[in-house]
């Protein structure tokens, strides 16, 4: 099986390759020589990770190489919700505070604005939906959920993007203290793949 991961972002394809296992091919946009960046304007994950995939696969039946256009196309999209900002990260968390501030800049900001947020309001989750194309056309898709809170400092060196400042009250950690083993047994985005393995 092989599939194109439609992500620019080097964080999410080592998890998704680390998840998917050695049964399946994972080639990034780039490996694949498609490029393309549409517009996420979608008002859910889940619609999101389908504008990705249909984007991407148009461009692979376009490119009329049969060996892109048998490729199982894959997108997911993922973000951090914090109950006590909401509607500011949600399905726009990539693009809070914009695109290019660095994560250590977005999660001090994060930290700074509920410095005084009690600890039974600091709830938040990651989500992750997935959606697939098959190469006959058929849409498929999944959803994964990581419940937990926003800590009080950064911590960590896993992970990416938000995870230094995602704290696990079970691990007494964040998802950037924890291993990758450990982090894609419980992620969202473990989750969300793993639903698809099984439905493929
Ligand atoms: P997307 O590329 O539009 O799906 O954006 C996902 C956003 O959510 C990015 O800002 C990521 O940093 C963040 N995000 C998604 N999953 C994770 C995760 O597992 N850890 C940390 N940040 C994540």
């Amino acid at each position: 099986m092989k599939i194109i991961f439609a992500t620019g972002n080097q964080g999410k394809i080592r998890e998704v390759k680390e998840i998917l296992g050695d049964q399946v091919e994972v080639l990034t946009m780039k490996e694949a020589g498609v490029d393309c960046d549409p517009e996420e304007n979608g008002s859910t994950f889940t619609e999101n990770a389908y504008i990705k995939a249909r984007a991407v696969r148009e461009k692979c039946k376009a490119s009329g190489n049969k060996e892109l256009i048998d490729c199982i196309v894959m997108a997911d999209d993922s973000g951090l919700e914090i109950d006590a900002m909401p509607g500011e990260l949600g399905v726009k968390s990539a693009r809070f505070m914009g695109h290019d501030t660095s994560y250590d800049i977005k999660n001090q900001a994060i930290l700074d604005r509920m410095k005084d947020v009690p600890v039974e309001e600091r709830g938040a989750r990651f989500v992750c939906a997935i959606a697939a194309i098959l190469p006959d056309g058929r849409e498929l898709d999944t959803k994964g959920v990581m419940e937990g809170q926003i800590g009080y400092e950064i911590s960590g060196n896993g992970g990416f993007g938000y995870d230094p400042i995602f704290y696990l009250p079970e691990y007494q950690a964040s998802s950037a203290d924890i291993s990758a083993e450990e982090k894609n047994r419980i992620s969202h985005r473990g989750q969300a793949l793993r639903q698809m393995k099984e439905l493929l």
